[in-house]
C-alpha cells in the first residue's frame, strides 16, 4: 500500500519528467493535470492561463473533465474564484451553490462538487491558477495542499519556458536579421495559449490582434440537440469577442460548409436566444470591422499604420477615467476647456461627454513654423474671455512640448483662476521645453501615431483607434506648415 506521501513523491517525480520531456505545451499541461488528478484522488484537474489584462482564463490542459464543462463559457478572472489568484490555496466545498462558482449550473449538471484552487506564480506575478475537481465532499489535508502548492511551482516553470519556446520560434520566423527594434515589439508579453485548428482561425486571431479586440478561441459548447439523456450535437463556435459580446463561427467560401454550419446557427439561435453569433467568412468580418470603424472596407489592415498602439475600447475606458478624475478635482466649479484644432477633435468631443461639472468649451488654431523665429502662430484665438475662470486646456499629444509652452504662456497673460493640461498622449522622449502637465491618458514610446484625431499630413485622423506609422512614412516628420 503507498501512503499519500509516497502518491505525491512519485507524482512530483512525474511532473519533473512531464515537464522536460519536450511535448506541446497542451500535452505537457494536459499530462500534468492528470498526474495531479491521480496523486490526490480527485475526479479532474485543469492548468489555467491568466490573459495579459487579467482579465479572462483559458484553459492550458485538462484531466477528467467532460467538454461541456471545460467550454461552459467564458472564464471571467474576477468572478471565478478571484481570490485563487491573490495568494493562497481556495476551496469550494458546495460548487452549484457557491457565490465565487462563476457557472454554478454547470458545475451541477457536470456533478462537479468539491473544487480547490492555487495560483501559478512564476517569480512574483500570478499567470494562471490550477484547479483539482471532485464529484464527492472532500477536504484538502495540509500535505495535499503542500502538494498542490509544489505542482503549480513546477507548472511555473513550465509555462515560463513555454513562452521563451514561443519567443525563440518568433525571432526565427522573423528572420535572424531582424532588427532589435521589431525583436522588441514581437517580444511576448504573455504566453499564448491557442493551439488552432485551422490557418484560417490563426489569421483571424492575427487580424484581431493587431486591431487589439479582445478575443477567446471556443470558450463554450452550446448543446444542441439530446439523444434520451445524453446529448447527441453539439456546437462549439470558434471565437468569442468580449468587447461586442459576440460568438464568430468562420467558414469558407465553400457552399457544402456553409449550408451545414448555417443550420447549427440557426439551431442556436432559436435555442439561446440571448447568444449573439454570427458566421462570418473572411470578408465579411472585414465588412463588420469596417462597421465598428475598423481600417477600410475589404482591406485587410489599415494602408500605412504598422500597428494599433491604443484600440477604440482602451481609449474609451482611459478617456472615462480622465474625465472622472477631472470632474472629481473641479467638483463644485466651472470649467472652460480650451482644445488646440484640429488634432484635439475627438479627445474633447469624448472627454467633454463625460466630465460632470459644468464646462464651456473654447478652441485655438495655431499654424506652426520650421526656421528661425516664432514657432507657432495662433491663427484662431478664443471666443470669450477667462479672465479669473477655472482653464482647463486640451491637447491630442505633447512632443516637444513647444506648442504647449507656448500657449500656455499666451493663456496665462489672461489671467485666469487656474490654468492646468490635459494631453491625451505625452511623448516624453523628444521633450525640449519643459512642461507640466496635470493630466495624461498614454505616456507613448517615441514613434509616430495617428488616429483619433491625430493625422499624418492631413489623413488618418478618422480612424477610432491609435495607430503607429509605418516607418517610411512617419518616420521623418518635417515641421514645415503641417497640419496641428
Ligand atoms: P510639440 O509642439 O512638439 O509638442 O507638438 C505638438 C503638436 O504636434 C501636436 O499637437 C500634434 O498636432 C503634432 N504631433 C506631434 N506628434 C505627433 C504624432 O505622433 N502624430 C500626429 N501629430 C503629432
Ligand atoms: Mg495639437
Amino acid at each position: 500500500m503507498t501512503t499519500s506521501r509516497g502518491r505525491h513523491y512519485t507524482g512530483l517525480q512525474q511532473i519533473a519528467i512531464i515537464a522536460n520531456s519536450g511535448l506541446t505545451l497542451r500535452r505537457t499541461c494536459n499530462a500534468i493535470a492528470r498526474t495531479i488528478a491521480k496523486a490526490l484522488d480527485m475526479n479532474g484537474c485543469r492548468v489555467l492561463l491568466l490573459d495579459g489584462k487579467k482579465e479572462y482564463l483559458t484553459t492550458l490542459g485538462a484531466y477528467g473533465l467532460s467538454d461541456l464543462y471545460l467550454r461552459k463559457g467564458p472564464l471571467d478572472a474576477r468572478k471565478s474564484l478571484p481570490e485563487a489568484l491573490k495568494g493562497n490555496i481556495t476551496v469550494v466545498t458546495n460548487a452549484p451553490t457557491d457565490e465565487r462558482v462563476q457557472h454554478q449550473e454547470v458545475a451541477e449538471s457536470q456533478n462537479v462538487l468539491f473544487i480547490a484552487a492555487t495560483p501559478i506564480v512564476p517569480g512574483d506575478n500570478t499567470i494562471g491558477q490550477l484547479r483539482v475537481y471532485s464529484k464527492e465532499t472532500r477536504t484538502l489535508s495540509d500535505a495535499e495542499e503542500d502538494f498542490l502548492k509544489a505542482s503549480a511551482h513546477l507548472c511555473a516553470l513550465v509555462l515560463d519556458r513555454a513562452k521563451l519556446v514561443q519567443f525563440k520560434d518568433q525571432i526565427q520566423k522573423a528572420g535572424m536579421g531582424a532588427r532589435a527594434s521589431a525583436l522588441s515589439q514581437i517580444a511576448p508579453r504573455q504566453l499564448q495559449p491557442t493551439e488552432f485548428a485551422h490557418e484560417s482561425e490563426a489569421e483571424f486571431a492575427n487580424l484581431l490582434d493587431f486591431y487589439k479586440i479582445e478575443w477567446l478561441y471556443e470558450p463554450r459548447s452550446f448543446p444542441l440537440a439530446w439523444n434520451g439523456s445524453g446529448i447527441s450535437q453539439m456546437f462549439t463556435p470558434d471565437f468569442y469577442l468580449p468587447e461586442l459580446d459576440m460568438y464568430v463561427e468562420l467558414t469558407t467560401m465553400k457552399q457544402s460548409l456553409i449550408t451545414h454550419k448555417n443550420r447549427k446557427v440557426r439551431r442556436l439561435r432559436e435555442q439561446y436566444p440571448g447568444i449573439n453569433i454570427r458566421l462570418l467568412t473572411k470578408n465579411d468580418f472585414m465588412k463588420l470591422l469596417s462597421k465598428y470603424g475598423y481600417g477600410p472596407l475589404g482591406e485587410s489592415k489599415v494602408e500605412g499604420v504598422g500597428r494599433v498602439l491604443y484600440s477604440q475600447t482602451q481609449i474609451q475606458r482611459r478617456v472615462r477615467a480622465l474625465s472622472r478624475k477631472i470632474s472629481h478635482d473641479y467638483a463644485g466649479e466651472k470649467l472652460v476647456l480650451i482644445g488646440v484644432l484640429k488634432g484635439v477633435l475627438c479627445f474633447m468631443s469624448d472627454l467633454m461627454q463625460h466630465i460632470s461639472v459644468p464646462v464651456n468649451v473654447d478652441y485655438m488654431d495655431i499654424s506652426q513654423y520650421s526656421g528661425a523665429g516664432e514657432v507657432v502662430k495662433i491663427t484662431r484665438d478664443l471666443d470669450s474671455p477667462i479672465v479669473g475662470r477655472h482653464v482647463l486646456m486640451v491637447e491630442d499629444i505633447v512632443d516637444t512640448g513647444m506648442t504647449l509652452n507656448y500657449l500656455m504662456s499666451h493663456l496665462a497673460a489672461h489671467k485666469p483662476a487656474s490654468l492646468r493640461v490635459c494631453s491625451l498622449l505625452d511623448r516624453p522622449a523628444r521633450r525640449l521645453v519643459n512642461a507640466k502637465l496635470d493630466y495624461v491618458g498614454f505616456e507613448i514610446p517615441d514613434e509616430f501615431v495617428v488616429g483619433y484625431g491625430l493625422d499624418y499630413l492631413g489623413e488618418y485622423r478618422n480612424l477610432p483607434f491609435i495607430g503607429i506609422l509605418k516607418r517610411e512614412l512617419g518616420g521623418r516628420r518635417t515641421n514645415a506648415h503641417q497640419e496641428s
